[in-house]
């Protein structure tokens, strides 16, 4: 019966067919290990000479890592250790792959994103991906949930969202310059008016030229978007998704975390309430630690990782000064000087995983903000339209995918989280 190694503690003591690649092996005198994968985990094949046929033990000694074939056997339990062993009986070669270039010795950054078409398959990636896929479907089904409904926004649009200097441009027809987003945020502020609480998930690009571990120039986005939902509610949102979604990693990934060598006490304490803390405290905080920001910069990696020394939960920034942040946020009542805003840093080094804000609703102020900004009014006609026809209070916020992987795996550069990841250096493969 064909299965999937993944199922495998259902099958023990059967005789089963496995699909996949041979991804190591070590032979000593008459018995040869097999490790091999399918896709959905590893396992152990052992072969024993006086158990198959001359010609499959001549193959299993010639396959080549990364070959690929179909092996039966008998599925046993390791007398040891809670994992099972495929006691092999045939093996069906595939394709004999040629000499594989990444091996067991350690190859550098460039060797390996180089070969990243091929580096995908080594059990790291594997898992980094794996978390991938719990930590965007955990998304859909907390929001869903939650009220929320997915509405996809453009990738092509004809203005910026957050500011000018990280578009990518490209010729539209004979509309002129169209620009990759951002973020989808000023779309589905148009959405929210139609159905309450929606979100995007989708690539956005950001053409900095910052070469952070940080800093992809293509990434993934989710952005959320409220009506009637202030700052503080805001927050309160946004601490409940990604409690959810840690927890959800946590159930579901357990082998792949231990793969990465995780430590995962770290992640158990990441329950709602997180911590808050006003830009002025954070600036306050952080020249106490040493750092010479300014009271209106805002923060840098650095200052990031710096004042999460001290908190081992995510932990909120709010109300930055204005001047630093993008056009749309609402200022804060009590000082028109800031924006009702925040940042949400995460532990251990990792930095923001999500920016956040109230929208400004009424339309002078709006207008009067895209004039300052020397922003081009007419492409924003539109939005400004949404506080003209029934504008309410409203709120959202956007995580970077890749940051949220990264913080959950631990993995210190972002580049590793994507499949393919597009850096200031880097459009191959
Ligand atoms: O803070 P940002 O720029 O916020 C926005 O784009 C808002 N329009 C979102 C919204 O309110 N709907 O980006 C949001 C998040 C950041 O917190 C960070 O996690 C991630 O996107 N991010 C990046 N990730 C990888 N590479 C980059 N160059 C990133 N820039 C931002
Ligand atoms: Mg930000």
């Amino acid at each position: 019966m064909k299965i999937f190694i993944s199922d495998i503690a259902h099958h023990n003591g059967e005789k089963v067919r496995l699909q996949g690649w041979v991804f190591n092996k070590r032979f000593s005198g008459k018995i040869g290990f097999l490790q091999f994968r399918d896709g959905s985990g590893f396992i152990q094949g052992v072969i024993s000479q006086k158990e198959v046929t001359e010609d499959i033990w001549d193959l299993a000694n010639k396959l080549t890592l990364e070959s690929s074939a179909v092996i039966d056997g008998t599925v046993t339990k390791h007398p040891k250790h809670e994992s099972y062993e495929l006691q092999i009986s045939d093996i069906t070669l595939i394709q004999m792959a040629d000499d594989y270039p990444i091996g067991k010795k350690e190859h550098g950054p460039d060797f390996l994103l180089d070969n990243r078409h091929l580096w995908l398959r080594s059990s790291k990636q594997w898992a980094i991906q794996r978390v991938r896929n719990t930590v965007i479907n955990a998304t859909y089904e907390y929001l869903n949930k939650d009220g929320f409904i997915k509405i996809d926004s453009p990738i092509l649009t004809p203005a910026a969202c957050e500011g000018t200097s990280t578009l990518f441009e490209v010729q539209y027809f004979d509309l002129g310059k169209a620009y990759l987003s951002q973020s989808g945020q000023l779309y589905i502020e148009a959405a929210i008016m139609s159905h309450g609480r929606v979100f995007d998930f989708g690539p956005v690009f950001r053409a900095e030229k910052s070469k952070t571990r940080r800093h992809l120039t293509e990434f993934w986005m989710m952005d959320a978007e409220m009506a009637f939902v202030e700052h503080a509610e805001n927050l309160n949102i946004q601490e409940g998704l990604v409690s959810f979604i840690v927890k959800k990693v946590l159930e579901k990934n357990q082998q792949e975390l231990k793969i990465l060598e995780r430590d995962t006490k770290p992640l158990e304490k990441i329950t709602a309430p997180f911590y808050r803390m006003t830009h002025a405290e954070a600036i306050a905080k952080l020249r106490k630690l040493g750092s010479d920001i300014k009271e209106d910069d805002d923060l840098g990696g650095d200052d990031e990782t710096l004042i999460m020394k001290e908190f081992d939960k995510p932990l909120f920034i709010e109300k930055y000064p204005a001047s630093v942040k993008a056009f749309y946020m609402k200022r804060d009542p009590l000082n028109n000087e800031l924006a009702l805003c925040a940042d949400l840093l995460a532990p251990e080094g990792f930095g923001e995983i999500i920016g956040g804000s109230q929208r400004e609703d009424s339309y002078e102020v709006l207008l009067n903000r895209i004039n300052e900004h020397k922003l081009p009014v007419k492409a924003f006609e539109w939005y400004l339209d949404l506080r003209k026809y029934g504008s309410v209070p409203h709120s959202g916020f956007g995580y970077g995918l890749e940051r949220i992987v990264g913080w959950v795996c631990g993995t210190q550069h972002v580049r590793e989280t994507i499949p393919f990841p597009r850096l200031l250096n880097r459009l191959y493969p």
